[in-house]
């Protein structure tokens, strides 16, 4: 695996590729990879000639400095994850290759009504952030693929809509959530949990997967208040939001719909874990 530091590395790596006209398939990360972002990375390799995964921890997408602060940053380990999992290029620049002089300033897109609900409203200036370092990323690779974890869903969905609005040569591919035995949706904040938070984290799939079985037969204002309750009795966690929303406006829906999703953000002590599951086919 190659190793690019500033963009002008990367160019030197994939500019022969791109003049044989090969697919480059990109998976982009803040590292502390886990078996998600590999299952991204095959996928990639199966599907691509040349295979760039970025490691770059954005500042710009973090609300909460401290959540920066503390992100885990093992970048050892994940080296060896990505050779091992056939990956061509790491790209990871510095913060001052990204956002030059000093300036971190965001793209003000208008993704309408995607970001104005959940994550956008709990998460002010993320999306701008997200999709700013996105972007750049797409303009210094410049895949023919590109591939997200459908964890983050609300961010696919405003991925896609930029895509398409901006008219953007690149195809998403998203790729299902990866869950650990007992449920838990992978994350590399999974890391920050102390062995007791852990354990209490399994409640969180364990509420969604009670929804699912729920949707068909249960008025969404009863769905709710059920995982109200079961947040307020466990008491440890702390719920930031529920929503059942629309899979393609992620607006929230009160009846049955064709397509919807329960998206759901948890405190587990300082660690926010979000999760979701798709409750049509
Ligand atoms: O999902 C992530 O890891 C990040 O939001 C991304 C897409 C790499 C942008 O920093």
């Amino acid at each position: 695996m190659k190793l690019a530091r500033t963009i002008a590395e990367l160019n030197l790596i994939l500019d022969p590729f791109r003049a044989k006209k090969a697919n480059v398939g990109f998976v982009p990360t803040m590292g502390a990879l886990h078996a998600g972002h590999i299952s991204l990375i095959k996928l990639a390799k199966a599907e691509n000639e040349m295979v760039v995964c970025s490691i770059f921890v954005n500042p710009t997408q973090f609300n909460d400095p401290k959540d920066l602060e503390r992100y885990p940053r093992p970048i050892e380990d994940d080296k060896h994850m990505l050779e091992a999992a056939g990956c061509d290029v790491l790209f990871m620049p510095a913060v001052k290759e990204m956002y030059p002089d000093g300036d971190y300033s965001t793209l003000k897109d208008d993704f309408g009504t995607l970001d104005k609900v959940m994550e956008g409203i709990s998460r002010p200036g993320h999306f701008a952030g997200m999709i700013t370092i996105v972007n750049k990323l797409f303009m210094a690779v410049m895949p023919q693929n590109a591939y997200f974890g459908q964890k983050d869903f609300q961010q696919l969905s405003i991925v896609k809509n930029f895509i398409e609005k901006h008219t953007i040569p690149i195809r998403i591919i998203a790729c299902p959530i990866v869950r650990e035995a007992d449920g838990l949706a992978m994350s590399s904040r999974n890391r920050l949990l102390n062995p007791d938070e852990r354990k209490r984290a399994v409640i969180i799939s364990q509420t969604l997967f009670k929804v699912k079985e729920m949707w068909s037969k249960t008025p969404v204002a009863e769905i709710k208040k059920f995982v109200e309750d079961v947040f307020t009795k466990e008491g440890y966690l702390k719920l930031i939001y529920f929503e059942i929303a629309d899979t393609q406006t992620l607006q929230p829906i009160a009846g049955n719909a064709k397509q919807a999703v329960a998206c759901i953000a948890v405190f587990d002590g300082k660690i926010r874990l979000i999760d979701n599951v798709l409750l049509t086919a």
